[in-house]
């Protein structure tokens, strides 16, 4: 089956008698998918257990009736307020202590009986209610867990949650204290009921208390998740599953929260990015987080209204980003939303049509991708030789503490992706537990945190033949964030690297003037024509049984080694000792990626044939390649028979 396309459809926002047109034209352009129901709690359930489903029925069945598929949501993101009313406790409360309000979504806390207990009995009903019906194909559940910085909630339910999740973990407070260092200003603990969450406190809070709470946090929605899951399995056993992902997210371990969905959704607001590159970053990331196929569930249609900025955008564009998320591997593009909404805090956000019920620049577009598509046959996307490690407690870990508040995890990977991106070179993430298998270069880009018997397994890869490129920061703390007692970097990767880590320390901006003798430096090289300016980061190394492939050039770091090569078996570890300025120009030294970037996007699919497909996307709006601006191109490479 060729790509989906489709919308998100409120039935609740417009009058009966307006349902029918609006399923009439999303038909026209060339739709067959409507996801629904993710704020309609209040609708569903106006009383406490008093249900009403009436409304519901009749939106499903015109829009069904039209041709309409219906993915339908949980509600679980929007209770009602005779909820919130009846139990404030279950509203969520910030760092600084204070209890968030209400009349908006997503206030409320994760671990409270009482909003767990009204979640399951909705979701109970709501499951039963359609979980036969003809119409709808699937689910999603809620909608964005940890949207606007909801995932962490510090209330007293979560404090008593987090004891019980730590005495879990540990077994034992002696443990803990030791695991977490809180002889460190004297803070060891001699009962659980004395461990709190963070808050506000003078001076910082235990950095191993802090990592522990973002996994607990983290934890606790994945957990909220499979509570809706085991209902909708049993109620709906013949449905897919599946939650809608956010852009540039890291407050949630989407690998933990990818794994019991039978796929990812994401939602796709690249005006909330950089660049293109960034947005196929995401995209890539949604694919590898379960190494399949996921669905554009919210598109961005036009222009936004919660950016610093909203401008609208360029003819084309709309078009472009779906095409966009086809070569990353979506099988399904759901714009965001059907009409412009007349009501509530997302006024000024674009639809497919306008407030006065006329298409918009993204109906149009839309029409043009149901063309596009038409006459494609269903292209998936291979898997990659290039992996890059992304982890969640390693960013995390350094976002505690990042030594510079130049320094994100977020940044350093985006960069080595853009690298890759701009050459045309696939990729894919892999999770630090991954098997390597398959991948001929895999960067390990800041992997801050041990992972004890890791190495070996990498080590084995690479005497098959694998490139590994290990970057700064890596090998440098037990998994409770206390410090290795080893020589850095630790866990084994000192051998596997054939170097140590003599010294970090991080690289002030040349605006900041103070102490400029102690400045690390500026430049690294490898003989006069190859130099490189480095910032952020640099680490001085002392090769072993690597060899020295860069110099440091200057200031204090001048004369010591900054990237070394190992040879192990058939292949090579890399170890990059500081954030190169312009890693795409490095690394086309090194020979991994092409010279110049390329002037167009490309991607390689392939047909359930075998057969290669082209897809061309020129993300500019000049022409390029030969394809002119904004344009789109697929053209079938190879016969498979
Ligand atoms: C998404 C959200 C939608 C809507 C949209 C607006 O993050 O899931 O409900 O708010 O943003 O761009």
């Amino acid at each position: 089956m060729p790509p989906l396309t489709g919308c998100a459809y409120y039935p609740e926002h417009w009058l009966v008698d307006q349902w029918a047109v609006d399923a009439q034209r999303l038909r026209e352009a060339g739709l067959s998918v409507v996801r629904r129901g993710e704020f309609a709690w209040d609708k569903m359930e106006p009383q406490p257990e008093q249900y009403s489903f009436d409304w519901l029925d009749h939106a499903v069945e015109v829009l069904s009736q039209a041709g309409l598929k219906i993915v339908m949501c949980t509600p679980t993101a929007t209770p009602p307020p005779w909820l919130l009313h009846q139990y404030p406790e279950i509203r969520r409360v910030g760092i600084d202590g204070v209890r968030v309000s209400t009349a908006s979504r997503r206030v409320i806390c994760g671990s409270t009986a009482p909003y767990r207990a009204a979640a399951r009995s909705i979701v109970d009903v709501i499951t039963r209610h359609y979980g036969h019906h003809p119409a709808v194909i699937g689910w999603q559940v809620d909608n964005e867990f940890g949207v606007g910085e909801t995932t962490r909630c510090y209330c007293d339910s979560c404090r008593v949650r987090f004891q019980e999740w730590l005495a879990e973990r540990y077994g034992s407070l002696d443990i803990l204290n030791q695991a977490w260092g809180t002889q460190f200003w004297g803070t060891t603990f001699t009962d659980w009921t004395q461990i709190p969450v963070p808050g506000i406190t003078t001076e910082p809070q235990n950095p191993s208390l802090r990592l522990d709470y973002r996994r607990f946090s983290s934890d606790t929605w994945v957990a909220f998740q499979q509570m809706q899951i085991d209902l909708l399995r049993a109620n709906a056993p013949q449905h897919w599953i599946t939650h809608n992902f956010m852009i540039r997210h890291w407050s949630l371990d989407y690998w933990k929260l990818a794994q019991a969905l039978d796929f990812v959704s994401y939602d796709n607001y690249p005006h909330g990015l950089n660049d293109p590159a960034e947005v196929s970053m995401n995209l890539d990331l949604m694919r590898s987080l379960k190494k399949r196929s996921f669905w554009v569930i919210e598109q961005q249609p036009g222009r936004v209204n919660w950016h610093p900025y909203n401008p609208s955008v360029p003819p084309g564009q709309v078009r472009v980003w779906t095409h966009q998320a086809y070569a990353a591997g979506a099988s399904a593009v759901v714009y965001f939303r059907e009409r412009a909404s007349r009501i509530g805090q997302e006024q000024y956000h674009t639809g497919l049509f306008k407030w006065d019920g006329t298409p918009d620049q993204a109906y149009y577009e839309a029409q043009q991708v149901a063309r596009d598509l038409a006459s494609l046959p269903d292209l998936a996307r291979p898997s990659a030789q290039v992996g890059i490690i992304f982890d969640y407690d390693d960013l995390w870990s350094i976002e505690l503490e990042p030594m510079t508040q130049e320094f994100s995890y977020w940044n350093w990977v985006r960069q080595i992706y853009t690298a890759f991106w701009q050459s045309n070179i696939p990729v894919d993430f892999l999770p630090r537990e991954a098997d390597l298998t398959g991948c001929d270069t895999v960067i390990v880009p800041a992997a801050i945190l041990i992972h004890p018997g890791e190495v070996g397994k990498w080590r084995s890869w690479v005497e098959q033949g694998g490139r590994l490129i290990v970057t700064f920061r890596s090998g440098v703390r037990e998994l409770s964030n206390i410090a290795t007692a080893e020589t850095l970097p630790g866990g084994g990767l000192s051998d596997l690297i054939g170097a140590h880590v003599s010294q970090f320390s991080s690289v002030p901006p040349a605006t900041y003037t103070a102490w400029p003798d102690h400045r690390p430096g500026s430049q690294i090289s490898a003989g006069a024509e190859s130099v490189f300016n480095y910032h952020i980061w640099a680490e001085t190394l002392t090769p072993i049984t690597a060899h020295t492939l860069y110099h440091y050039r200057d200031g204090l770091n001048a004369g010591e080694v900054a990237v070394t090569q190992h040879r192990v078996g058939q292949g090579e570890v890399i170890y990059l000792g500081c954030w190169v300025e312009d890693f795409a120009r490095f690394a086309a030294a090194q020979g991994w990626i092409t010279a110049a970037p390329a002037p167009v996007q490309i991607t390689t699919l392939q047909d359930v044939a075998g057969s290669a497909w082209q897809l061309s996307i020129n993300h500019s709006l000049h022409p390029a390649g030969n394809l002119e601006g904004y344009g789109v191109s697929y053209e079938k490479l190879s016969d498979n028979d």
